[in-house]
């Protein structure tokens, strides 16, 4: 019992590529306000939505184990291409404790409308993998599903450089294609985009509505760690701490920015 108490205080460990799952932990510390959080972003080595299979695996483990290394009691992998390449992997070498993923937000696109038209923006990778077609096939019948790869984009963010002419005419061009097409929704399936939504509503305009799963994310993580008695029940606010496989002052000043605003 005594154990349990001593590793719910433990921190959570999330991770992105770069620095797009800072948008998961927003939304972590949003609803689990008392845990502490240590965030890793592999920004030396983003993107990682253009790289082959089995070099996302390879970063992704090594991800995985320096946050293991630091103390965790969970993790969320806060990418959704890290999680399309390797959950299971993950889950398979830290049974003991929860490994949380995430995934594009489909279904509440889905049913956001009768026989909605749906976007999916997402990195190649993610929309290449077995687990986006599972997801896929299962709402098939119930909309229109367009997949759209977005190369590219993330580098934006990575940049810190989330709006202006540069992202517009970026975004514009990846719009192109659907610009005469009634798009009902958008999925953001990259954890990156959720910092340049602003943007993408502009360039698609307001009858389309943006789904991201965050939110949901950072529900399961909830729901998973008062399963395994991990809540850190606590009444003070718990901290978050930033760390970067570039280990630049400049890159920690934009997590923080990114966090914050
Ligand atoms: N943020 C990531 C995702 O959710 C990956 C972006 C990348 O490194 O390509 O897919």
């Amino acid at each position: 019992m005594g154990e349990l108490i001593e590793k719910a205080r433990m921190p959570i460990g999330v991770f992105d590529s770069g620095v797009g799952g800072i948008s998961v932990l927003r939304e972590l510390a949003d609803l689990l306000p008392n845990e502490n959080y240590i965030y890793f972003g592999d920004s030396k080595y983003a993107p990682y939505g253009t790289k082959t299979l089995e070099e996302v695996r390879r970063l992704t483990c090594a991800d995985a184990e320096y946050l293991i290394r630091r103390g965790v009691k969970a993790l969320v992998v806060a990418c959704n291409t890290a999680t399309s390449a390797a959950i299971g992997l993950l889950r398979e070498m830290y049974r003991e404790i929860p490994v949380i993923g995430i995934e594009p937000a489909l279904k509440p696109a889905v049913l956001s409308k009768v026989n909605p038209t749906v976007l999916v923006m997402a990195t190649p990778m993610t929309l290449k993998e077995e687990k986006f077609h599972n997801l896929m096939q299962r709402f098939q019948s119930q909309a229109e599903i367009i997949p759209l790869p977005c190369p590219g984009l993330v580098e934006f963010v990575e940049r810190g450089e989330l709006e202006g002419e540069r992202l517009i005419s970026c975004l514009s061009q990846l719009f192109f294609e659907y610009r005469n097409r009634n798009v009902d929704a958008v999925v953001l399936g990259c954890t990156h985009y959720p910092f340049v939504r602003g943007a993408i509503e502009q360039v698609l305009g307001p009858d389309t509505a943006v789904f991201d799963g965050g939110a949901g994310t950072a529900r399961e993580t909830k729901r998973q760690l008062l399963n395994a008695g991990l809540l850190h029940l606590s009444g003070e606010k718990g901290s978050v701490c930033f760390e970067n496989s570039l280990g630049t002052g400049e890159l920690t000043a934009l997590c923080e920015k990114l966090f914050y605003s």
